[in-house]
């Protein structure tokens, strides 16, 4: 290593540092790692290695969103086979590691746009997503069906959707009605559920929901969103089934156009 390089290192050592902490452990292109003693473990590198096989290798052409795109692991993954991805997260701390890494892989801002927004301004984004991924968002949500109802209004193609869950993976066929007298029925484990957590979960108080596994399948469908897959623990791969009933009216009074 030269003078001149070693140099250049140390100034990326310490703007790597400066930008910490950092939730996403990359893989920079010169080997370094922004978090390489995550709790998790090689995260989220083990989690795209689960959903990857569900995309296409080339990705060319191909229009994706980046819910809570935090410092961009998936969104540079993404714009690396190809697509023209649009990141959106409300962290400006997680905005910035994602544009410095952006410029770290050599990835122009013409493929890679990350911007500073709501999960709910989609609303009021035109146009559709050929990809989109909703990972580690919708439990962070207050308003979790109304943000599903907003995504989906943006799938045109695939939603791959993670979810913090709470215990339970059975999932019962939902009953076309039920009567009042009924209801011991939504005691059963493969009832649709989600846990309010009032005060904390593992310190977070952005952790607002925690639904089972039927309830994150109830919830896409009910929002025009067919499961498809789970390729992993709590994701769900889905497509636009375009089978919901009709919250129109309630979305534009929400969201006036
Ligand atoms: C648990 S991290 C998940 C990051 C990444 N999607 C992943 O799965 O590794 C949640 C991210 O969502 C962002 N976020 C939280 N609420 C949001 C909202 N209402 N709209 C957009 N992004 C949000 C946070 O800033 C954070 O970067």
């Amino acid at each position: 290593m030269t003078l001149q390089s070693t140099g250049a290192a140390l100034a990326g050592d310490d703007e790597l540092r400066a930008l910490a902490p950092w939730f996403h452990n990359l893989h920079l292109p010169d080997g370094r790692q922004t978090a390489p003693d995550h709790p998790l473990g090689d995260f989220p590198a083990f989690k795209w290695e689960q959903i990857a096989p569900h995309l296409p290798e080339d990705m060319r052409g191909v229009r994706a969103l980046d819910i809570g795109c935090n410092a961009g692991f998936y969104s540079l993954a993404l714009a690396r086979r190809g697509a023209e991805v649009l990141g959106i997260d409300v962290d400006p701390h997680y905005l910035r590691q994602a544009e410095w890494a952006r410029r770290q892989f050599g990835i122009d801002e013409g493929q890679l746009a990350l911007v500073s927004m709501q999960v709910y301004d989609l609303a009021r984004l035109s146009g559709t997503f050929d990809v989109v991924l909703f990972l580690g968002v919708l439990y962070h949500l207050r308003y979790p069906l109304l943000a599903l109802d907003v995504v989906s209004e943006k799938v045109d193609g695939l939603l791959i959707l993670q979810t913090l869950t709470m215990p339970g993976d059975q999932v019962e066929p939902v009953p076309e009605d039920l009567r009042l007298d009924e209801r011991h029925r939504m005691l059963q484990p493969g009832w649709p559920k989600m846990a309010f957590i009032e005060r904390r979960l593992e310190d977070d108080p952005t952790n607002w929901w925690a639904p089972n596994r039927a309830c994150v399948e109830a919830m896409l469908r009910s929002a025009g969103l067919e499961p498809i897959t789970s390729p992993g623990h709590e994701i769900v791969v889905a497509r636009r089934s375009g089978a919901q009933r009709d919250t129109s009216a309630e979305l534009r009074a929400i969201f006036p156009r």
